[in-house]
Protein backbone atom coordinates (compact mmCIF):
# COMPACT_ATOMS: atom_id res chain seq x y z
CA UNK A 1 0.00 0.00 0.00
CA UNK A 2 1.54 3.64 -0.90
CA UNK A 3 -0.48 6.69 0.15
CA UNK A 4 0.42 9.65 -2.19
CA UNK A 5 -0.65 13.31 -1.84
CA UNK A 6 -1.58 15.42 -4.56
CA UNK A 7 -1.39 19.49 -3.80
CA UNK A 8 -0.81 22.36 -5.80
CA UNK A 9 0.30 25.75 -5.72
CA UNK A 10 -2.66 28.68 -5.31
CA UNK A 11 -1.16 32.34 -5.90
CA UNK A 12 -3.48 34.78 -3.32
CA UNK A 13 -3.25 38.62 -4.76
CA UNK A 14 -4.88 40.89 -2.30
CA UNK A 15 -6.07 42.90 -5.31
CA UNK A 16 -6.29 42.83 -8.50
CA UNK A 17 -3.58 45.44 -9.40
CA UNK A 18 -0.51 43.17 -7.57
CA UNK A 19 -1.43 41.23 -11.24
CA UNK A 20 0.33 41.52 -14.60
CA UNK A 21 -1.35 44.26 -16.71
CA UNK A 22 -2.47 41.63 -19.00
CA UNK A 23 -3.79 39.67 -16.32
CA UNK A 24 -5.56 42.72 -14.65
CA UNK A 25 -7.05 43.52 -18.62
CA UNK A 26 -8.32 39.64 -18.87
CA UNK A 27 -10.06 40.09 -15.66
CA UNK A 28 -11.56 43.60 -16.28
CA UNK A 29 -13.03 41.47 -19.55
CA UNK A 30 -14.30 39.16 -17.46
CA UNK A 31 -15.85 41.34 -14.85
CA UNK A 32 -17.46 43.42 -18.02
CA UNK A 33 -18.85 39.94 -19.29
CA UNK A 34 -20.48 39.19 -16.50
CA UNK A 35 -22.86 42.06 -16.37
CA UNK A 36 -24.36 41.14 -19.43
CA UNK A 37 -25.32 37.17 -17.84
CA UNK A 38 -28.59 35.86 -18.59
CA UNK A 39 -28.70 34.78 -14.84
CA UNK A 40 -32.68 35.20 -13.89
CA UNK A 41 -33.17 32.55 -11.98
CA UNK A 42 -30.08 32.41 -9.53
CA UNK A 43 -29.14 35.56 -9.55
CA UNK A 44 -25.56 35.11 -9.94
CA UNK A 45 -23.90 36.29 -12.74
CA UNK A 46 -20.45 34.96 -14.10
CA UNK A 47 -18.23 36.30 -16.80
CA UNK A 48 -14.98 34.61 -18.48
CA UNK A 49 -12.53 35.64 -20.85
CA UNK A 50 -10.42 33.92 -22.01
CA UNK A 51 -7.11 34.68 -23.52
CA UNK A 52 -5.45 32.69 -27.21
CA UNK A 53 -1.92 32.70 -27.94
CA UNK A 54 -2.89 34.83 -30.89
CA UNK A 55 -3.81 37.54 -28.87
CA UNK A 56 -7.27 37.52 -28.72
CA UNK A 57 -9.43 37.41 -25.91
CA UNK A 58 -12.88 35.78 -26.48
CA UNK A 59 -15.56 36.56 -23.40
CA UNK A 60 -18.71 34.45 -22.51
CA UNK A 61 -20.87 34.65 -19.37
CA UNK A 62 -23.81 32.33 -18.01
CA UNK A 63 -27.18 31.70 -19.96
CA UNK A 64 -29.66 29.92 -17.78
CA UNK A 65 -33.04 28.55 -19.07
CA UNK A 66 -36.05 28.03 -17.64
CA UNK A 67 -35.69 24.52 -17.99
CA UNK A 68 -32.33 24.39 -15.11
CA UNK A 69 -30.28 21.72 -17.01
CA UNK A 70 -30.09 23.67 -19.82
CA UNK A 71 -28.45 26.29 -19.01
CA UNK A 72 -24.49 27.01 -19.60
CA UNK A 73 -21.89 28.11 -17.59
CA UNK A 74 -20.17 31.20 -18.51
CA UNK A 75 -16.50 29.27 -18.83
CA UNK A 76 -17.85 27.09 -20.78
CA UNK A 77 -19.89 29.34 -23.22
CA UNK A 78 -16.55 31.24 -23.16
CA UNK A 79 -14.25 28.31 -23.87
CA UNK A 80 -16.67 26.83 -26.33
CA UNK A 81 -16.93 29.97 -28.44
CA UNK A 82 -13.23 30.41 -28.73
CA UNK A 83 -13.12 26.77 -30.24
CA UNK A 84 -15.45 27.58 -33.01
CA UNK A 85 -14.07 30.99 -33.73
CA UNK A 86 -9.98 30.38 -32.92
CA UNK A 87 -9.93 26.26 -33.76
CA UNK A 88 -6.91 24.56 -32.73
CA UNK A 89 -5.69 28.48 -31.13
CA UNK A 90 -3.83 27.36 -27.91
CA UNK A 91 -5.40 29.19 -24.51
CA UNK A 92 -3.26 31.18 -22.11
CA UNK A 93 -5.40 32.01 -19.69
CA UNK A 94 -8.94 32.47 -18.08
CA UNK A 95 -10.28 34.47 -16.23
CA UNK A 96 -13.20 34.35 -13.83
CA UNK A 97 -15.52 36.62 -12.39
CA UNK A 98 -18.84 36.20 -10.33
CA UNK A 99 -20.69 38.48 -8.55
CA UNK A 100 -24.57 37.90 -6.69
CA UNK A 101 -27.89 40.34 -6.74
CA UNK A 102 -28.31 39.00 -2.98
CA UNK A 103 -24.89 39.66 -1.50
CA UNK A 104 -21.50 40.53 -2.19
CA UNK A 105 -19.45 37.90 -3.53
CA UNK A 106 -16.51 38.49 -1.66
CA UNK A 107 -14.07 35.69 -2.32
CA UNK A 108 -13.52 33.68 -5.68
CA UNK A 109 -15.92 31.85 -7.07
CA UNK A 110 -14.12 28.26 -8.39
CA UNK A 111 -15.42 26.80 -11.91
CA UNK A 112 -17.64 23.90 -11.31
CA UNK A 113 -16.76 20.47 -12.13
CA UNK A 114 -18.31 20.03 -15.48
CA UNK A 115 -16.66 23.30 -16.53
CA UNK A 116 -13.36 21.78 -15.10
CA UNK A 117 -14.13 18.79 -17.23
CA UNK A 118 -14.81 20.54 -20.60
CA UNK A 119 -11.64 23.46 -19.54
CA UNK A 120 -9.13 20.30 -19.54
CA UNK A 121 -9.44 19.14 -22.73
CA UNK A 122 -8.32 22.00 -24.29
CA UNK A 123 -5.68 22.04 -21.91
CA UNK A 124 -4.82 18.13 -22.88
CA UNK A 125 -4.78 19.11 -26.65
CA UNK A 126 -2.40 21.89 -26.67
CA UNK A 127 -0.31 20.22 -24.19
CA UNK A 128 0.56 23.58 -22.20
CA UNK A 129 -0.74 24.49 -18.85
CA UNK A 130 -3.70 27.26 -18.82
CA UNK A 131 -3.53 29.72 -16.28
CA UNK A 132 -6.97 30.54 -14.19
CA UNK A 133 -7.59 33.93 -12.49
CA UNK A 134 -10.67 34.09 -10.42
CA UNK A 135 -12.14 36.45 -8.35
CA UNK A 136 -15.25 37.52 -6.72
CA UNK A 137 -17.21 40.89 -6.80
CA UNK A 138 -14.54 42.30 -4.46
CA UNK A 139 -11.66 41.08 -2.33
CA UNK A 140 -8.55 38.63 -3.37
CA UNK A 141 -7.86 37.22 -6.98
CA UNK A 142 -6.67 33.41 -6.80
CA UNK A 143 -4.32 32.41 -10.03
CA UNK A 144 -3.77 28.34 -10.32
CA UNK A 145 -1.26 27.63 -12.81
CA UNK A 146 -2.99 24.92 -14.57
CA UNK A 147 -6.68 22.73 -15.12
CA UNK A 148 -4.89 19.75 -13.97
CA UNK A 149 -4.15 21.21 -10.53
CA UNK A 150 -7.59 21.89 -9.88
CA UNK A 151 -9.02 18.53 -11.51
CA UNK A 152 -6.52 15.87 -10.36
CA UNK A 153 -6.97 12.43 -11.42
CA UNK A 154 -9.23 13.98 -14.60
CA UNK A 155 -10.62 11.81 -16.85
CA UNK A 156 -9.51 12.38 -20.56
CA UNK A 157 -9.84 11.06 -23.99
CA UNK A 158 -6.74 8.17 -23.52
CA UNK A 159 -8.76 6.25 -21.64
CA UNK A 160 -11.32 5.63 -24.75
CA UNK A 161 -8.82 3.55 -26.31
CA UNK A 162 -5.51 1.22 -25.71
CA UNK A 163 -3.47 3.13 -28.24
N1 LIG B 1 -22.05 29.16 -12.92
C1 LIG B 1 -21.11 29.50 -13.84
O1 LIG B 1 -21.37 30.24 -14.79
N2 LIG B 1 -19.87 29.00 -13.68
C2 LIG B 1 -19.50 28.13 -12.68
O2 LIG B 1 -18.41 27.58 -12.72
C3 LIG B 1 -20.41 27.86 -11.58
C4 LIG B 1 -21.80 28.31 -11.79
C5 LIG B 1 -23.42 29.65 -13.12
C6 LIG B 1 -24.38 28.58 -13.50
C7 LIG B 1 -25.69 29.19 -13.03
O3 LIG B 1 -26.19 30.01 -14.07
C8 LIG B 1 -25.30 30.05 -11.86
O4 LIG B 1 -23.89 30.23 -11.94
C9 LIG B 1 -25.64 29.44 -10.51
O5 LIG B 1 -25.16 28.16 -10.40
Amino acid sequence: MKKQQIGFELTVFETPQELSQIEQKLLSRAEVAREDAYAPYSSFKVGAAVLLKNGETVIGNNQENASYPSGLCAERVAVFQAGAKYPGVAIQAVAISATSKDYVVDMPAAPCGNCRQSLIEYEQRQKSPITILLRGEVGPVYKCNALADILPLAFSSSFLSDS
